[in-house]
C-alpha cells in the first residue's frame, strides 16, 4: 500500500445505523484509475492498534483514489488478497472464470439461485414499510450478489470480501454494494440486520469455522434464513456414498484430482490454516443442534455434480442439464486443482511434482466423459477409480431463533402474487442429484455410510513435507 494515499484518505466514522451507503465505484479498480471512486471498509477489517500500515490503511472506510491491484498481491504468477494470507486461493481472472462457471453449474442444477426456495422467497417478498436485506458473505465475482440485487430489485444487496469483485460500476444495481472486510476479525456491525445471509465455497478462508459461523448467523435478523454451501474435499465415485481414493503407489488407479485435495488438506493443516474437512463435515449434519437456529425451520442436502458429462438421462431437457453441469464442473475443476498448487509449494512440495499431479489430474478428469468411458469398458480396464467421478456440494440452511431458545418467527403469509412462479419448462423434472434431508438422523446416516467407505492408507508424506 502505498503510504503517499493516506494523505489522501478521507476517514469516514462507521454508521452503522443504515445500508444506504453508497456502493463501491468500481471504476477505481478496474484498468482505468479513477479518482472519484469509493470503497468501503468496514469496521471489522480496522486494526485495533491503528498502525499506518497496509492493514490500517485498509481499515479506512472511503479512499478517494486507488487500482484494484493495491488490494492483491502477485505470488508465483497468481493475484491474491492482502486482507488474509491464510486465504490460499487467488483473486485473478483465472479464478474468477472458474467461480463464475462454478455458479452457473448451482444455478442450472438447482433451478434456482438459492436451496429452500419457498421459504427464501416467503422470507423476500415485497411488504409494506419493511425493507429486506440480503448478504453475500466472501462474495467471489460478485455474480450471487449482483443476480440477487436484480431478482430482488426492492432488497438491499450486500457483498463482502477479502479481494474487490471484477465488477464495472455499471454491472452493480442501484441497491447492490460491496465492501472489503475479513469474516475472521468479526462483522458485528452487520448483526441482526439480514433476512437472507448467503455463505457459499468461504470455508477455505474460516480460521475457526464454529466462531466463524456463529459471527455470519448473528447477521441474521429473526426468523432470517442462512443458506449455506460448501465442497467436499473428497470425490464421490458414481454411487455417490462412496469416496474415491486418493491415487498414490499403494493406489495407482486411484483419483490424482482426490490426490491433490487431500495434499491440499494436510498442507493447509501442517500451515496451520484451516482444516479443509471441517466445514463440509459440520454443514453435512446439518444445523439442527445450531442453538442461534430453529430446528423446525433447518434442512440439509448433498448436491451431487457429475465431473465431465458423463450422466445421462432419457428425458432431452434433463439430459441437456447433466450435461452441462458436467461440462462447467470439469472446467471449473481442470482450473481449480492448479490453483491449489500455492499451498502445497508453500510446504516444500516442488513445482514439478504440483504439475505432475495436475497432469494426472487432468487426464482422470478428461475419462470422466462418454467416449473415454466406453473406451475403457471395450478394453475391460475401468476399475472403481476410474469410473465417473462426482464433486458434493454439502448445503445447509435454517432459520434464527426469536430469541434464544425461542422459536422462529413464523414466515410472513404469501400473497398469490408473490407466490413461486416456476419458470422453468414444466416438462424439466427435479435435479437427480440433489439428496434432501428433513432431519439431523437423515443426514447423518448419509454422513456415516460415505464415511465408512473412507478405508484406504493415506499416502506417505511427499518429497520436501515433513512427517
Ligand atoms: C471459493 S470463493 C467463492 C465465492 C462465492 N461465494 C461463490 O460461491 O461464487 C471464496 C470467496 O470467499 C472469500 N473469502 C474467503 N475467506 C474469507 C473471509 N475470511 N472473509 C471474507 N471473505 C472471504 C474469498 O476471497 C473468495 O472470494
Amino acid at each position: 500500500m502505498n503510504k503517499e494515499l493516506h494523505k489522501q484518505q478521507d476517514i469516514v466514522e462507521p454508521d452503522n445505523s443504515s445500508l444506504t451507503r453508497p456502493k463501491l465505484d468500481q471504476d477505481v479498480l478496474g484498468p482505468s484509475p479513477s479518482d472519484v471512486g469509493t470503497v468501503y471498509y468496514s469496521e471489522s477489517a480496522r486494526r485495533p492498534d491503528g498502525e499506518n500500515d497496509v492493514k490500517s490503511s485498509l481499515s479506512m472506510r472511503s479512499m478517494n483514489t486507488t487500482t484494484q491491484d493495491e488490494y492483491r498481491r502477485q505470488e508465483a504468477g497468481r493475484l491474491y488478497n492482502v486482507l488474509n494470507e491464510a486465504y490460499f486461493l487467488p483473486t485473478d481472472d483465472d479464478e474468477f472464470t472458474r467461480l463464475n462457471k462454478q455458479h452457473l453449474a448451482v444455478v442450472i442444477a438447482l433451478s434456482s439461485l438459492y436451496t429452500a426456495p419457498q421459504v427464501v422467497e416467503t422470507i423476500l417478498a415485497k411488504r409494506e414499510g419493511e425493507q429486506q436485506k440480503i448478504l453475500d458473505v466472501g462474495c467471489g465475482t460478485g455474480v450471487w450478489t449482483v443476480a440477487m440485487a436484480k431478482a430482488f430489485p426492492h432488497c438491499e444487496v450486500v457483498g463482502i470480501d477479502l479481494a474487490p469483485v471484477p465488477l464495472e460500476s455499471e454491472a452493480i444495481p442501484p441497491n447492490c454494494r460491496f465492501e472489503l472486510d475479513d469474516v475472521n476479525n468479526s462483522l458485528t456491525h452487520y448483526h441482526d440486520l439480514f433476512s437472507v445471509v448467503h455463505a457459499r465455497f468461504i470455508g477455505a478462508g474460516l480460521r475457526d469455522h464454529k466462531k466463524c459461523k456463529e459471527e455470519i448467523e448473528r447477521c441474521l435478523k429473526p426468523g432470517g434464513i442462512v443458506l449455506w454451501m460448501d465442497g467436499d474435499y473428497d470425490m464421490c465415485t458414481k454411487e455417490r456414498d462412496v469416496y474415491s481414493v486418493p491415487a498414490s503407489d499403494a493406489h495407482p488407479d486411484g483419483s490424482w484430482f482426490t490426490r491433490i485435495l487431500f495434499e491440499t488438506s494436510r498442507a493447509t493443516l501442517q500451515m496451520g490454516v484451516s482444516d479443509l474437512f471441517a466445514m463440509s463435515s459440520m454443514l453435512s449434519l446439518g444445523l439442527w443442534d445450531d442453538p442461534l437456529l430453529d430446528p423446525e425451520t433447518c434442512g440439509a442436502g448433498d448436491l451431487f455434480m457429475p465431473i465431465g458429462p458423463w450422466a445421462t438421462d432419457p428425458n432431452p431437457l434433463q439430459n441437456q442439464r447433466l450435461s452441462h453441469v458436467g461440462t462447467l464442473i470439469r472446467q471449473d475443476l481442470s482450473n481449480g486443482h492448479r490453483a491449489l498448487h500455492a499451498p502445497l509449494r508453500k510446504v516444500g512440495i516442488s513445482a514439478e511434482t504440483c504439475n505432475e499431479w495436475s497432469e494426472l489430474a487432468d487426464k482422470g478428469i478428461a475419462l470422466n466423459s462418454p467416449s473415454a468411458i466406453l473406451h475403457l469398458n471395450v478394453h475391460e480396464e475401468m476399475n472403481e477409480m476410474k469410473k465417473p467421478l462426482f464433486l458434493r456440494f454439502a448445503c445447509a440452511w435454517g432459520r434464527r431463533r426469536a430469541a434464544p431458545g425461542k422459536p422462529a418467527p413464523p414466515l410472513p403469509p404469501v400473497s398469490p402474487s408473490t407466490e413461486r412462479e416456476d419458470d422453468l419448462p414444466s416438462s424439466l423434472p427435479p435435479y437427480p442429484f440433489f439428496d434432501l434431508f428433513e432431519s439431523k438422523e437423515q443426514a447423518k446416516e448419509s454422513y456415516e455410510r460415505r464415511n465408512k467407505s473412507k478405508t484406504y492408507t493415506p499416502p506417505p508424506n511427499p518429497p520436501g513435507l515433513q512427517a
